[in-house]
């Protein structure tokens, strides 16, 4: 079980108190990976008979971990971090029921879920930089500055939202985001497949131009590069309709790389058009219409 899914069974159990020890560990990981214990009660300003307790409680949902080096520590682990990004979209109001997983993967969970009005959406839980607990233990030693994964996801979560609502602005094909905390994002819901996954379409030249068009409107219109496009990254809806998701790595029009990134991006769009589809347009080509030098492309 992914650790979303284990958040996500484990968050209508949790109480008030629960979360508000998760957030204090939570401010005191921005200075290190454990946290000491005494550190968490002046944080908290419970008395300490309380805060054995609610640890040993949190320890046993298996949401922190305890650490007895040079000090008795505490470090939360990502479902501790899923639970307190789930409260907080609860309380924002755009989220009120989980669904199935959609996607398991290195970098990142995604589920679907509802809103309160029954909408459907999908909720992604970036997951980066974390490296094991024993791992931990080996190569940094007990005292780890700080708990670099939180950061980093977050970091992850904060330019994905930053994209979406940049390039969605413009028009372009994504899906509508709707909220961002620590490390996650909830969005648009989309029904349908990622393109790598359909061994045959209609009409795939139409299908094609559709993803180059919305390639040329972020990057002319919003200044967006993707950065990390492929066929796994596409979504085809049972209308035909193009999607393009997983933003975190987008870069802007001004970036040093600007030019070999939006090269690659289109690059491994007509790579699987070629092989499996076998539409051929050369690279130069389209390149020279998502960047804006020919306004129309033919093939
Ligand atoms: N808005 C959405 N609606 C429906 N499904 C989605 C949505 N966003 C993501 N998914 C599904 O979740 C999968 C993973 O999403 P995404 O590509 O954004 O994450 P990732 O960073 O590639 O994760 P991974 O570590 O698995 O590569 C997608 O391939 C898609 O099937
Ligand atoms: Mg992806």
């Amino acid at each position: 079980m992914s650790s979303a899914e284990v958040a996500v069974r484990l968050f209508r159990s949790l109480e008030p108190e629960d979360l508000r020890m998760l957030q204090v560990l939570e401010t005191g990981m921005g200075n290190r990976e454990y946290v000491p214990k005494d550190q968490l009660q002046r944080y908290s300003k419970v008395p300490m008979d309380r805060i054995d307790f609610e640890l040993s409680r949190l320890d046993k949902l298996g949401l922190v971990y305890r650490m007895q080096g040079g000090y008795v520590g505490y470090t939360m682990n990502y479902t501790g971090y899923d639970c307190l990004a789930i409260n907080a979209f609860v309380k924002a109001g755009v989220l009120e029921a989980f669904g199935k997983s959609l996607g398991v993967g290195k970098e990142a969970d995604v589920f679907d879920g509802l809103d309160p009005k029954g909408v459907r959406v999908a909720v992604k839980f970036h997951r980066l930089g974390r490296i094991s607990f024993r791992q931990t233990r080996r190569k940094r030693g007990y005292m780890v500055d700080r708990a670099s994964w939180l950061f980093q996801s977050r970091l992850a979560a904060e330019k994905e939202f930053e994209a979406l609502k940049l390039v969605h602005g413009y028009g372009v094909s994504v899906p509508e985001p709707i909220c961002q905390n620590r490390h996650a994002i909830v969005m648009g819901m989309i029904e349908g497949g990622e393109l790598g996954k359909w061994r045959v379409i209609e009409k795939p030249k139409q299908v094609l131009m559709e993803i180059l068009v919305n390639v040329r409107r972020a990057f002319l219109l919003a200044g967006v590069i993707h950065g990390d496009l492929s066929e796994y990254n596409v979504i085809l809806t049972p209308e035909m309709r193009v999607l393009i998701i997983d933003w975190p790595q987008f870069v802007g029009r001004n970036h040093p790389n600007a030019v070999d990134l939006l090269r690659r991006d289109v690059k491994n769009v007509l790579v699987p058009f070629s092989r499996k589809f076998k539409v051929k347009v050369s690279l130069d080509d389209a390149y020279s219409f998502v960047s804006g030098k020919t306004e129309t492309l033919s093939f």
